[in-house]
């Protein structure tokens, strides 16, 4: 549980189904599940210059779609940030701020180290059967911005298809 590894955090996210409107393209499965499921949940210990947070993202899917957080870039763009797999088994998916560019994905299982590159934003999902739990470091001043997130979220879907993982490209995405 991340409440050991911070036992007094400075704020708590909670995602539950309920506040994931528009993040999951089945719509309606996601109105057939109880809303109060938690998908995520986000503890942080802000300092100064750096700050950093544990993510417990949830096993499960909305339809054929995975358990993921919502995503975001920074707010001061040119930030990066560092993420730390602690257990679980995901996918780490980026998006850069011109859609033009390469949106790459990432495997992210315990002990991955992955950089959440300038300009790009990022995702994690959890693919696996248990809760994924990463640690994510940050400039305490880059902020979160969802930026065009919000009405065409990410490239890439990850789905489950035929008891494989696999990715799809977003509708949202095919012109
Ligand atoms: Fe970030």
């Amino acid at each position: 549980m991340p409440t050991e590894e911070i036992s007094d955090p400075d704020a708590v996210d909670i995602r539950k189904i309920k506040d994931m409107k528009g993040y999951f393209q089945d719509e309606k499965a996601r109105s057939l599940i109880d809303p109060e499921t938690i998908v995520y949940r986000v503890y942080r210990k802000m300092h100064p210059e750096i700050s950093y947070g544990i993510t417990e993202i949830f096993p499960g899917k909305v339809g054929c779609e995975y358990f993921m957080t919502k995503g975001h870039f920074h707010k001061r763009i040119e930030a990066p940030g560092i993420y730390l797999c602690l257990k679980g088994l995901g996918i780490a998916v980026l998006q850069h701020e011109n859609e033009a560019f390469p949106a790459p994905i990432a495997p992210f299982e315990k002990g991955a180290i992955a950089l959440m590159a300038p300009y790009y934003a990022h995702r994690v999902i959890n693919i696996g059967e248990e809760n994924l739990i990463f640690i994510g470091f940050s400039a305490t001043d880059s902020g979160f911005m969802y930026g065009h997130l919000e009405k065409k979220g990410f490239k890439f879907l990850i789905v489950e298809r035929e008891n494989q993982v696999s990715f799809l490209i977003n509708p949202n995405y095919q012109r």
